[in-house]
């Protein structure tokens, strides 16, 4: 069975294509590789020993997108990972986020209507629940103001979704909200590649231990948590990308009750900042230079999720913790070092 997958060659679409590819699925990757890098194909193809057919092309492109979904429009699905996703850029460059972010899924939702594609499967993300009053978020808590326009876009691409859905009976779709996805494939072949200096903790903590920078910041230390630091749900990519394999196969088994389902994707355990660098700091044997600094625009308290619902429908599980994830990205920062990236 095809698979189309957007945003193929970058952090999540990559570890989602390995694991399409080890369940037999033919992947059909399509990116503009502004956001990543081409090494992601070569490292797909090291660890599966299968190569998925590769498009450069921009979404935000409609009559390119149009081709190319018309040329494959034998496949059971699309799985749409194509988007900007910096929080802090996007509060400095809104347009740039509503544009490229909207445009893009927009063509794909036009392309997977015109020609009759089945399914469809969404990276949303926990940033649309914004400051929920209620920890852990289910997909029921009600969704707050955005903090920033990034999660912005993932709540307008979530309303667009499901007001397509409404009336296109005959298409499946899927909305899946990540939390904080971090770690790399185990066999330290592929693993997020940030293009300029990091805004995510994790390659930001890793690149500190490595030496390509000085000292990592800690935003916050007076925030109304356990230690004064921001909370997270860190999930291991591994475990998010095998969710969206369960995900397709979910909607190609019809198992689903509406054409429109939506899964919180995280472990279910809130993570403060300085607990994350306790976990590295433990399974590299480093100690890592950080200093406190001031909370960061944009970022919300505390967020993490009830997995309930994707646990359950999905048969989904994660099999990592955040030990795991650290290690991981710390095997991948010094496989970067030696394959120069
Ligand atoms: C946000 C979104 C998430 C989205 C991701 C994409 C929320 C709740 N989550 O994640 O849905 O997928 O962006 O990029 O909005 N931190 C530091 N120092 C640093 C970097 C980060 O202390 O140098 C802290 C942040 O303040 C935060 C935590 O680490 O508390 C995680 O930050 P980050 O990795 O940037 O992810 P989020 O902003 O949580």
């Amino acid at each position: 069975m095809k698979v189309i997958v957007t945003g193929g060659t970058g952090y999540i679409g990559s570890h989602t294509i390995v694991d399409l590819l080890e369940h037999n699925f033919e992947v059909i990757c399509i990116d503009n590789l502004s956001r990543s890098n081409k090494y992601a194909l070569e490292g797909i193809e090291k660890i599966t020993n299968k190569k998925p057919t590769f498009y450069n092309i921009d979404l935000c492109d409609r009559n390119a997108t149009l081709k190319v979904l018309q040329e494959h429009k034998d496949a059971v699905g699309i799985i749409h990972f194509a988007a900007l996703k910096s929080v802090g850029e996007s509060v400095e460059k809104p347009l740039m986020y509503y544009a490229n972010n909207i445009d893009s899924l927009l063509n794909v939702l036009i392309g997977m209507k015109s020609f009759s594609i089945p399914n469809f499967v969404f990276s949303s993300s926990c940033s649309v629940y914004g400051n929920a009053d209620e920890l852990p978020v289910t997909e029921n808590t009600p969704i707050k103001n955005a903090e920033s326009p990034y999660a912005h876009t993932k709540q307008i691409g979530e309303d667009i979704i499901r007001n397509f859905a409404t009336v296109n009976p005959i298409q499946q779709h899927i909305l899946l909200r990540y939390f904080n996805p971090v770690g790399a494939h185990p066999s330290a072949l592929i693993g997020e590649i940030p293009i300029e200096k990091p805004n995510n903790l994790v390659p930001y903590i890793t690149q500190t231990a490595i030496g390509k920078l000085d000292e990592l910041t800690v935003f916050g230390n007076d925030y109304n948590t356990r230690d004064g630091s921001c909370v997270r749900d860190y999930i291991h990519v591994c475990d998010i990308a095998n969710a969206h394999t369960l995900a397709l196969q979910f909607l190609i088994d019809k198992k689903n009750k509406t054409n429109c389902e939506v899964f919180n994707l995280g472990t279910g355990n809130g993570v403060s900042v300085l607990e994350a660098i306790a976990a590295f700091e433990k399974v590299s044997n480093k100690k890592l230079n950080y200093t406190i600094g001031p909370r960061r625009a944009g970022d919300v308290v505390a967020v993490y999720a009830d997995n309930t619902r994707a646990q359950q429908a999905l048969n989904w599980n994660c099999k990592y913790n955040i030990e795991d994830a650290m290690l991981s990205a710390w095997n991948w920062e010094n496989k970067m070092q030696e394959l120069k990236l």
